[in-house]
């Protein structure tokens, strides 16, 4: 053999080229995988409890929903404007704990640069004050009765719409934050700006009914949760259906036994709570899971940790005597739908006489659509009631102290009101206001502060009627007040 063989130098130029490229090439690929898709998990402090978890936790929202950090962090200080009020996003409602930089249900994680987006905890959580002068108590898997979620899904929109949502403009900003190093100011300049603008400008269509001016706002503490899915999961066209309802408690799912025949969401739309545990978080993530296993890993834990949490207690001093005489009312008024076999199942329309708006918000066909998208993911669940549904589901009243406003579309403001006859109940009301009504069991509704951060709610408005459900308006007055005591042990 000859080790001699001359190597055409031609060759040996182009080998060294192509060397420094494949080289170049993968240094490019890992700046581009290290910077743009490097998953890191969350701190541990994140799951070092339940609570935190909940609060806190991804559940894999990041990829498709997410919004940089920094984009999130700069735009209630270039938009303030845009906001329902003064105090950047706290204005939203949000519950927002001493020491954290995000509000409770906003996850920051980084895939490849930090991002914002969304858990469950954002809705799912309620907040309460016994006195004006207090701190907030914030109240795991209760109805997020402050948080004005329409004008934070316009925030973001708005903001895009603008021109002033530009990479000169929010650079200058984050740079006065911050400080970035090259490479994330080219990202951030060059592409994480446009596309969160170009994200942000899609979604415009698809929320095109939350512009709708003959819609009343939803105002704080509701969700068009049904319309969302429609236009968000199955891509419906845009109907004219308006159904808002309250955040619902999350508190011991355990509870429903679809063995018995529970149904769950305000109108029985979904068989069981891994469902719709399933269902939201897909709303959640906004798109087909990336990772199948750890998405059902989140759903799993989920489940067993809102399966067992118990409803709150009520915090505040109870007159045993009294509530011992509503007991007895309630047993005669109340138990034969509310603690009863019949509890958890659907009551028609006709019967309970409540709002139709929420009812025709869905239908079979999206339920039928809607199992179909989430078995093309791969995901087996039983899924949502491909049935015509005409009626809302008898409530558990577990924690019905803290579920107020009352009726599945927060028309009602206090426990004391929903046992008047409708003409009798508040037709004009403030709610998201946190301040505790003891007497009347509900927020406190009017004066200057509830009308400070309030959100008017007029029962006369498409969606918002009262009407219905008059079990118990024709007790005697001391029969009610005994009743309402009762109720808060529950
Ligand atoms: C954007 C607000 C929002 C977010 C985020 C959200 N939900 Fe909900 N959730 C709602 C609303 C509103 C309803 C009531 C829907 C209806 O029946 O109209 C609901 C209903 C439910 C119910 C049914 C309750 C019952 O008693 O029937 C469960 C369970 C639930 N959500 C779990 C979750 C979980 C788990 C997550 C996170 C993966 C989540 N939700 C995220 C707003 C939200
Ligand atoms: C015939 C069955 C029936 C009887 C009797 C009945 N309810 Fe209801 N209740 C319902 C249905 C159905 C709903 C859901 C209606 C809706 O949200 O539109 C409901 C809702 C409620 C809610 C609102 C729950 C929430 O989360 O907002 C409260 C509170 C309530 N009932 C209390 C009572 C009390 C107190 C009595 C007795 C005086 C009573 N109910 C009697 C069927 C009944």
């Amino acid at each position: 053999m000859d080790d001699n063989l001359p190597i055409n130098p031609v060759l040996r130029r182009i080998a060294i080229a192509v060397a420094l490229l494949l080289v170049l090439g993968a240094l490019f690929a890992y700046v581009g995988w290290y910077r743009f898709l490097r998953v890191e998990p969350q701190p541990d402090w994140v799951s070092a409890t339940p609570e935190m978890r909940f609060k806190y936790g991804s559940i894999g929202a990041e990829n498709d929903a997410g919004i940089p950090y920094w984009i999130f962090y700069v735009l209630p200080r270039l938009f303030p404007e845009k906001l329902p009020g003064p105090g950047g996003y706290a204005s939203l409602g949000v519950a927002w704990e001493a020491g954290q930089e995000l509000p409770v249900g906003f996850t920051k994680k980084t895939i490849g640069f930090p991002r914002v987006a969304n858990t469950c905890a954002a809705c799912h959580t309620a907040s309460y004050r016994g006195r004006i002068d207090e701190n907030p108590t914030n109240v795991i898997a209760g109805p997020g009765h402050t948080l004005n979620l329409e004008a934070f899904f316009r925030y973001l929109i708005d903001c895009a719409k603008d021109p002033r949502f530009n990479p000169d403009i929010l650079m200058r900003e984050i740079e006065s934050v911050t400080e970035l190093d090259l490479l994330d100011r080219l990202a951030y300049r060059f592409l994480i700006i446009p596309m969160t603008k170009k994200r942000l400008l899609e979604r415009e269509a698809q929320f095109a009914w939350i512009y709708r001016k003959d819609f009343p706002e939803w105002g704080r503490g509701r969700d068009d949760a049904m319309n969302l899915t429609k236009y968000f999961m199955i891509k419906a066209p845009m109907d004219d259906t308006f159904g808002p309802t309250d955040m619902p408690s999350l508190w011991n799912l355990d509870k429903y036994k679809p063995e018995k025949g529970h149904v769950m969401n305000f109108a029985g739309d979904s068989h069981d709570a891994r469902s719709v545990i399933i269902d939201s978080a897909l709303g959640v993530l906004g798109a087909a899971p990336k990772d199948k296993a750890d998405f059902l890993g989140h759903v799993r834990w989920l489940h067993e940790y809102l399966g067992k949490l118990p409803a709150p207690r009520y915090p505040f001093p109870i007159d045993a005597q009294k509530a011992q005489t509503g007991k007895a009312v309630f047993d005669h008024a109340c138990a034969s739908c509310h603690a009863s076999e019949r509890t958890g199942t659907r009551l028609p329309l006709a019967e309970v006489g409540t709002d139709r708006g929420r009812l025709d918000s869905w239908n079979k066909d999206a339920a039928i659509k809607a199992n179909r998208v989430v078995s093309e993911m791969g995901i087996e669940r039983k899924g949502l009631v491909e049935e015509t549904l005409d009626g809302y589901v008898i409530q558990f009243l577990d924690g019905i102290w803290l579920r107020a406003p009352y009726l599945h579309n927060g028309s009602v403001p206090t426990l004391r009101d929903l046992l008047e006859i409708p003409e009798r109940r508040p037709a004009f009301f403030l709610r998201g206001y946190d301040v505790y009504d003891q007497n009347r069991v509900g927020f406190v509704t009017e004066g200057p502060q509830a009308q400070r951060v309030g959100t008017p709610f007029d029962t006369r408005l498409r969606g918002n009627g009262n009407q219905g459900h008059l079990y118990g308006t024709d007790l005697s007055a001391a029969d009610k007040d005994a009743l309402v005591e009762f109720m808060k042990t529950l």
